[in-house]
């Protein structure tokens, strides 16, 4: 299919000449405002080029001049590029959580395209819930669109050691309270973490999102692992512009490439990296907007297809920037051949089966064979049980593998706050036998479904030498995260989910083979704690908390707005 240029959408609102009236005209002589000749602009695919950047996001800070590389890809390829800035959502610094405010980013993303002359779409993010947010957004106005991943900071490092964010982070805290480092190596540790601009480089959320979006098939075939300050990762922009613009001409749609065989692709691709359970919630949350139905089930199903081949951290070893020269995202493809949908589109290629052929894989021990996997099944298995009957989650594969079959006592805590001012009080007399169970945390409750999943243990059990325990709550856990950790429980307890009702001591089983987690207590016993239940106050008077609270959906369904995720046709503009 081939789009002439009076077919552009962009077409309505500049058209050409007397004939098309008062409108066009203020609007191109609002583009000689803007200081562009005719020439440069009528006629051509107008590219918005969606900027998430922002000082306070150092995941996204190189972003301003990334756009740059991508408007030279647009003009070079004929466009005429337009830049937005749109929300960032720091996963660092937004409270209590980006994931509130992801939604937000998808409704500003989807109305910014309807609203303005757009003919194509450059969407650039990659921390955390910024992928998801964007492409939720774009494939909801479903027109041409590119996704430009941030790329990957640079390893960190601390004397001869090579670190990982997020995940090292957490370790080398718990390493403190155990008394074994001391403030001067804190304040090393402060300057290694994060060495420069870019997401987490662990297979954290970041990666695990921007892979799948390549997987999708909406990102150029190996962006996901560029070094964000490679120069590499200019020129992918650049091409990812020039993309866009040939993208328009030949009228290839978001629809067109977002089918079920390509969310599918996605979830077996994560599954295979060990990636992080957030992915979860936000691919069903993406398909939800392509009108596909993703389920926990799907998750499982396909979890079971798939052995984990990426030897990445926090369940493996290496980080993205070995990922990257072991041949990135295209060659480890090539080792899940057997379950992808190989005659898909992507932006790149007219099947994916194109797009693979001839990468290689440069480094086994980072990209491994099947007989060689990391773990037999996918990353993330899906738990049902009376604690949750609406599903639940857990990353079996960074747990301590004696936990995966455990009965033990709860010991509950009615909310993160709580949980943080009490648990190393040991009159509380927390044992490692002792499942952890948070409440209030999950997409109400929380609000927004903070990190809290990975619940710290106890001081004086960290001395002792222990390093994970059973943990279970209705939040999420960060990608960088890892631990015995059971997520996502669902209903959440906010809302009178089966959570609600544990007390401390009740006996609680998880069961990884068996799928299960279950509260022992009596039939009897669960019906009068269930009528003595009285539900929270709501946690927002007014604002866009309340909005929120509003249309909120549960976890196993994407945690989408019910009125942004429910079918319906919504007209373009009337440009007149
Ligand atoms: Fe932004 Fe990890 S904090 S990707
Ligand atoms: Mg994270």
């Amino acid at each position: 299919m081939t789009v002439r240029p009076e077919e552009l959408r962009s077409h309505q609102w500049y058209g050409s000449g007397i004939a098309s009236g008062l409108r066009s005209f203020s609007h191109r002589a609002r583009t000689r405002q803007l200081g562009y000749l005719p020439e440069e602009h009528l006629g051509k695919p107008v590219i918005a080029v969606l900027n998430t950047w922002s000082d306070i996001n150092p995941c996204h800070v190189h972003l301003r001049e990334r756009a740059q590389a991508v408007k030279r890809g647009v003009w070079q390829a004929g466009g005429f590029p337009l830049e937005f800035p749109v929300s960032t959502l720091s996963e660092t610094f937004q409270k209590p959580t980006p994931m509130l405010y992801r939604n937000m980013l998808a409704m500003e993303t989807e109305e910014l395209l309807r609203s303005y002359p757009v003919d194509g779409a450059v969407l650039l993010g990659g921390c955390d819930k910024t992928t998801p947010a964007l492409l939720m957004g774009a494939a909801s106005v479903d027109l041409p669109a590119v996704f430009v991943p941030a790329g990957p900071m640079l390893p960190g490092h601390w004397r001869d050691e090579v670190l990982g964010s997020g995940t090292d982070m957490w370790k080398y805290w718990d390493e403190m309270r155990a008394g074994l480092i001391g403030e001067t190596e804190l304040a090393e540790l402060e300057n290694g973490l994060a060495r420069s601009p870019g997401t987490c480089m662990t297979m954290g959320t970041a990666s695990t999102l921007t892979a799948a979006a390549e997987a999708l098939g909406v990102s150029l075939p190996g962006a996901s692992s560029i070094p964000a300050v490679d120069s590499g990762h200019e020129r992918m922009a650049a091409a990812s512009g020039s993309r866009a613009v040939e993208l328009v001409w030949s009228g290839l749609r978001l629809s067109q490439l977002l089918t079920r065989e390509a969310y599918e692709d996605a979830v077996a691709t994560v599954l295979a990296l060990g990636g992080s359970t957030n992915a979860v919630i936000h691919l069903i949350a993406m398909a939800g907007r392509s009108g596909i139905r993703l389920t926990l089930d799907d998750f499982d199903r396909i979890a079971r297809t798939v052995p984990v081949l990426a030897n990445l951290r926090p369940g493996g070893r290496y980080l993205m920037e070995d990922f990257h020269f072991a041949g990135g995202l295209p060659a480890f493809l090539t080792r899940l051949t057997d379950v992808l949908h190989l005659d898909r589109p992507t932006i790149a290629h007219t099947t994916l089966r194109e797009q693979l052929d001839g990468a290689l894989v440069h480094n086994p021990d980072v990209i491994r064979e099947r007989d060689e996997a990391l773990a037999p099944e996918g990353g993330v298995a899906v738990l049902r049980g009376n604690l949750c009957p609406d599903g639940a989650v857990i990353k079996h594969i960074a747990a301590d593998q004696r936990l995966l079959k455990h009965t033990g006592p709860a010991m509950v805590f009615d909310d993160y706050r709580t949980m943080q001012r009490t648990i190393n009080d040991p009159a509380l007399a927390i044992t490692p036998d002792h499942v952890l169970v948070l409440r209030n945390a999950g997409p109400k409750g929380g609000p927004g479904m903070p990190e809290y999943g990975m619940l710290p243990i106890p001081d004086y059990l960290l001395k002792q030498g222990v390093r994970d325990m059973v943990r279970i709550s209705d939040a999420r856990m960060s990608g960088t995260s890892y631990g015995a950790c059971v997520l996502h429980i669902a209903p959440e307890s906010y809302i009178g989910g089966p959570l609600a009702l544990v007390r401390t001591g009740d006996p609680i089983t998880l069961d990884v083979e068996a799928r299960s987690l279950h509260l022992h207590i009596t039939d009897e016993e669960w019906q009068r704690r269930a009528a003595e239940w009285t539900a929270p106050p709501e946690r927002f008077g007014r604002g866009y908390g309340a909005l929120y609270n509003e249309q909120i959906t549960q976890a196993d369904t994407g945690c989408d707005f019910a009125f942004l995720a429910r079918p319906g046709e919504v007209p373009d503009p009337y440009v007149g």
